[in-house]
Order: C-alpha cells, then structure tokens, then sequence
C-alpha cells in the first residue's frame, strides 16, 4: 500500500514538474548575440529560431556579434542588458552621442518608452557661442553652429533657431555625457500578447488542478479498495474462526 501511495505521488510530481516545464519553455532564454544579454521572450533574434513568434518592435539585430535594435527614427543602437523582470533596456549610442539620440529617436509606434521621467526641452542651434551658463552638446556641435539643450521658456537669442522641443529624460551636462546614459527604456506588450500570457498561464492553472484532482480521486479510490480487501480478509479470518471454532463443538 505504501508502495502504490509513493506511486501515485510520484506521478503527481512529474506530472507537476512537466507541467511547469512546458509552462516555462517560452520564458527561458532563447538565445544571445556574441557575449551579449541573453535574449529571452519578447524578444528575439533575427533569423534565430525560438519557441514564439515575432513580436513587432521586438526584433534585435545580432551584427558582429554585438546585439543591437534599430529605430527607423534614429538607426542602430547596442542592446547592453535586458531586465526582463523589471522591463527595462538599457542601450548605448553607438556614435556616443545621447543627446542626438534624445533628439531624434521617436518611439511613439513602438512599444518602447523612456524609463524616465521626462521633461520638455528645446535644443537650439546657433551661430554663435551663448553665455558660459550653457553648455553645447560637442557631438551635435559644428565648427560653425553651436547646439544647446534648453528650457522651453527662454527667450530665444537671435543668433539661435529652435530646432526641436521634445520631451527628454535631461538636458546636456558635461558631467554626465555618456553614451549610455538617459538610454533605458520600458516596454509594454501588444495586447494580443498579453492575453496571450494570460491564456497560457489559465492554461496551466486548470491542467494543473485536474492533475491534482485525478490524482485525489485515484488516491482516494486506492484508500478505499485497500479498506475493502483488508475488511474483507478480516471477515474472511472471522469466518475461519468460526468455522473452526463450529467444528470444534464437534
Ligand atoms: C563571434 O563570436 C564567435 C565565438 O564567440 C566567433 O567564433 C566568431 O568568429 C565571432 N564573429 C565575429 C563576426 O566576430
Ligand atoms: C565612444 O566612446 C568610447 C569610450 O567611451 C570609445 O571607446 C569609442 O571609440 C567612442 N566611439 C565613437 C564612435 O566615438
Ligand atoms: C511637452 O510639450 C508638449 C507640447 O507643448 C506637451 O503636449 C507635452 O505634454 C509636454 N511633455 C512633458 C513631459 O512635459
Ligand atoms: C545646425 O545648423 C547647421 C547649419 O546652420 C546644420 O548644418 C546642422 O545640421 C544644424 N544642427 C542641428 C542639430 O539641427
Ligand atoms: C484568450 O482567450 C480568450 C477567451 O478565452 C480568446 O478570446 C482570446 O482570443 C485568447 N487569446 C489568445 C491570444 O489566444
């Protein structure tokens, strides 16, 4: 009996465990470019086999072995890491400028929006050098005109003409050129793909409980034929005995 208990158990158990496996497979990592991030669901490599299909704006590139997605409003940009968990890819600017990225890069038909908290501000450029309180953005910088990030309120100087006002996650600061920095982004997922998720994960849920029910009922059952055949060789030694005991009276 103890047995037959430990085997129905370990049904239960694998039974759970290959559940779970199938449950997880669209999760695990499905692939990676050079020694780059691990490229796992949504996303995906071009031309790499994986377990979903593409998703629209979640397609990396793997060139020279450094993975990169590209924006039609801006180009290529290197992938560094992926939080999956948190939602969050940080990018680098390949031309090491963030602030023509900022400039530039338009993720409003993408899935993709800054990590930050944005606010307005307007990149002028002008023909000559403005007061020593601003500070030119070098990579988008000529010998010849002189480009600033800056508060959309300021008067305007005649040397100057706006070139954008867009909402960025901060204006250029010597102290913090970099060509990663402000370039984390967070996703939202297509609505079909959520419920998508949410189907897989209902899924599961229901096979996993009509696994748990079988195996209840099957357990359930195995405790009631084993009651019976112990019942029934006890009435069968009563029986003896009294068929013993009947001819002992003889
Ligand atoms: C990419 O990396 C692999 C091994 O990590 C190497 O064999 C291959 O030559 C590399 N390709 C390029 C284009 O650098
Ligand atoms: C970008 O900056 C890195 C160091 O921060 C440097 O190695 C690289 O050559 C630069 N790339 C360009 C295109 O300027
Ligand atoms: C930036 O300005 C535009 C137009 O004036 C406005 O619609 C938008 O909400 C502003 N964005 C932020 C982050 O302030
Ligand atoms: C600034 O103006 C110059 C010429 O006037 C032009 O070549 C350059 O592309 C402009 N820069 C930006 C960021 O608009
Ligand atoms: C998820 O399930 C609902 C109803 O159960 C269905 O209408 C919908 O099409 C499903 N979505 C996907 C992506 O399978």
């Amino acid at each position: 009996m103890g047995a037959f208990i430990f085997f129905i158990l370990f049904l239960v158990f694998t039974f759970q465990g290959s559940i779970i496996k199938v449950n997880c497979a669209n999760y695990q990592a499905t692939g990676s470019c050079g020694t780059g991030p691990h490229i796992n669901y949504p996303f995906q490599i071009k031309g790499q086999q994986t377990q979903y299909e593409a998703i629209h704006g979640f397609e990396l590139l793997c060139k020279d072995n450094i993975t990169t997605i590209h924006f039609p409003s801006y180009g290529d940009l290197v992938v560094k890491s992926i939080s999956y968990d948190s939602k969050k890819i940080d990018l680098l600017d390949p031309r090491n400028c963030s602030h023509g990225v900022f400039l530039n890069l338009d993720l409003s038909n993408t899935p993709f929006q800054y990590y930050y908290f944005l606010k307005n501000y307007s990149y002028l450029n002008c023909s000559t050098n403005l007061s020593p309180r601003f500070i030119e953005v070098p990579c988008l910088s000529g010998s010849t005109y002189h480009v600033y990030t800056v508060d959309p309120a300021l008067n305007v100087p005649s040397s100057c003409e706006i070139v954008k006002t867009v909402a960025i996650p901060f204006e250029y600061s010597a102290y913090v050129s970099d060509n990663s920095l402000g370039l984390r982004l967070t996703w939202d997922l297509p609505e079909s793909e959520d419920s998508k998720t949410l189907n897989q994960t209902r899924d599961s849920h229901k096979a996993r409980y009509i696994v748990l029910g079988f195996s209840i009922c099957v357990f359930l059952l195995a405790t009631l034929i084993s009651i019976k055949i112990h019942g029934s060789t006890r009435n069968c030694h009563h029986k003896e005995g009294q068929l013993l005991q009947s001819m002992g009276d003889f």
